[in-house]
């Protein structure tokens, strides 16, 4: 049986201990002593109580990465001692993997597969990429004027605040301590308040490993009049970086503006994703499945827009739709598992409303459309669902469902796909599947967005950036460019003149 076993389960002396909150090096409940649950999305049973951090523990965690930032031995100790924690951090979570995989899929559903091959692996990468990076900051020298010796220095902001979505909970962790840490700050980390689990795990290794008290700080609670807003509202805080949804990150920039915070935002998408006549039709299937299905269609940048040439419409959606019916749907601990259930009841519903929606609008459901019965129905599953005939200005293919929910659009030129494409408020992503390389760089350099997939889909590294163009947000993560993210630039202006 390749289901894992309660008795199997590498996680379950971390589940059974009290979940506290991470501050100066210390673990402690939240000062109201209110908790919350977090549930597992496969049965919709309690995994653990979680201490529901408020005003004063965010006050507190702020005053630890403060005292940190300006007085504790992070700020004088040299760049390799720096990356050499890091790249510690990245060794203990490797050699916790199967742990962590399990607790990650337990708290947010994803196929344990995905986990522990995608997830994990992504997140070990990550920090050692950034690891190598905290030795290779560097200012420049100017010649400007002869009169003056000029140079820049790179420096660290200062006090960080971080708060991530549920969706890749500890991918997303990592991918904001990897860059904040290699450049010198210290930070508060705010997780989705629906899958805490991992955040704290990851907590208990940053103390083993030896980063000094203060340097990070996990705050458990939920977003609006809670964890989440106190941190973005915190004129202690230099700067915060948020993923998730849109109108989410409107607040917060809104909220931020008190002591004009940097601000860094990675937000919603409505991805196109195109094939034309000439491409790999069965490459061009599995890439549409992938761009929708893939984390139950909870990614920001899922390609939930498939653009199809009529030409090769009928071919595709046959093979397409045999394709999803076909998916194995169960709890993620099932090594078979291909399509897991949704983080929450919440986003069950959201997504069960986007569907009435869809059929009203006139858009035809060929697959799924429905939850599934039987042992399932306990849990928060949908099954992969296709709307077919859709039309680019129906709220199904302009809003984000954030579920395995996809519309497909025919068209028939190049001109109309190419307007279409970019008739959306988001700009995250896009993809290409054809064999014409002229035609591809040309989408590419038309389409809108931060990242184009050619003749792919998810296509990921640490080393390469990642954000949105218009309402998908402002910034780029990974890469060299998640550095201009967590330092500032100073220049130093030395007269010479005599
Ligand atoms: P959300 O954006 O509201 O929550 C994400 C994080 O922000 C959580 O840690 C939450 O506690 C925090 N947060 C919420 N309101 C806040 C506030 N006023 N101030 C400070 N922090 C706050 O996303 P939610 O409500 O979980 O999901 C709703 C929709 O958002 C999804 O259906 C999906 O469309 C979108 N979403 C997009 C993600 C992405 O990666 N682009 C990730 C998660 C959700
Ligand atoms: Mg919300």
């Amino acid at each position: 049986m390749a289901v894992v076993q309660e008795k199997e389960l590498l996680c379950k002396s971390f589940l059974s201990q009290p979940k506290k909150l991470l501050i100066g090096g210390n673990w402690v409940d939240a000062e109201s002593g209110k908790t919350f649950e977090t549930r597992n999305p496969a049965t919709d049973e309690v995994l653990a109580k979680i201490a529901e951090g408020g005003k004063a523990d965010i006050d507190k965690a702020v005053q630890a990465a403060r005292k940190a930032y300006e007085h504790g031995p992070w700020r004088t100790m040299s760049t390799a001692q720096r990356a050499r924690l890091i790249y510690k951090l990245a060794d203990a979570i490797e050699a916790h993997i199967d742990e962590f995989a399990q607790l990650e899929t337990l708290d947010n559903g994803k196929p344990i597969k995905e986990s522990r091959y995608v997830d994990l692996p992504q997140v070990i990468e990550t920090f050692r990429y950034y690891a190598g990076w905290a030795t290779k900051l560097e200012g420049e020298t100017i010649n400007a004027n002869a009169n003056f010796f000029n140079y820049t220095l790179r420096e660290p902001i200062g006090v960080v605040g971080q708060i991530i979505p549920w969706n890749f909970p500890l991918l997303m962790a990592a991918w904001k301590l990897g860059p904040a840490l290699a450049c010198g700050n210290t930070l508060i980390l705010k997780p989705a308040e629906q899958t805490p689990l991992t955040a704290l795990r990851l907590g208990e290794l940053i103390c083993e490993v030896g980063f000094p008290e203060g340097v990070v700080n996990i705050v458990t609670g939920f977003g609006p009049d809670s964890a989440g807003e106190f941190l973005v509202n915190h004129m202690g805080v230099d700067k915060i970086a948020f993923t998730g949804e849109e109108n989410t990150g409107r607040t917060i920039v809104k909220a931020s503006a008190g002591n004009l915070k940097r601000v860094s935002l990675e937000l919603g998408g409505k991805a196109p994703n195109i094939v034309l006549a000439d491409a790999d039709i069965d490459a061009a299937v599995k890439g549409a499945m992938l761009g929708i299905f893939f984390n139950q269609g909870q990614v920001c940048c899922a390609g939930s827009r498939l653009f199809l040439d009529k030409s090769i419409h009928d071919e595709f959606m046959t093979k397409l739709i045999d394709r999803a019916k076909n998916m194995r749907q169960g709890p993620g601990l099932d090594e078979k598992t291909q399509i897991g259930p949704q983080v929450s009841k919440e986003q069950v519903e959201r997504i069960m409303s986007y569907i009435a929606i869809g059929q009203k609008e006139g858009a035809k459901i060929v697959c799924g459309g429905e939850q599934p019965g039987g042992d399932l129905a306990k849990g928060y599953f949908v099954k992969p669902t296709i709307f077919e005939g859709v039309n680019n200005d129906m709220r199904i293919a302009q809003e984000e469902i954030f579920g395995p929910v996809l519309s497909v659009i025919p068209f028939k030129t190049m001109e109309e796909v190419a307007e279409q494409a970019n008739k959306t408020t988001f700009g995250l992503s896009g993809a290409v599947w054809t064999k014409d390389i002229k035609k591809a760089h040309k989408l590419a350099s038309h389409i809108k967005a931060g990242t184009i997939w050619v003749n792919c889909f998810n296509a990921f590294d640490p080393a390469v950036p990642f954000g949105g163009y218009k309402m998908s947000g402002y910034g780029r993560e990974l890469g060299k460019h998640s550095i201009e993210l967590y330092t500032n630039i100073k220049s130093v202006w030395v007269n010479l003149a005599e």
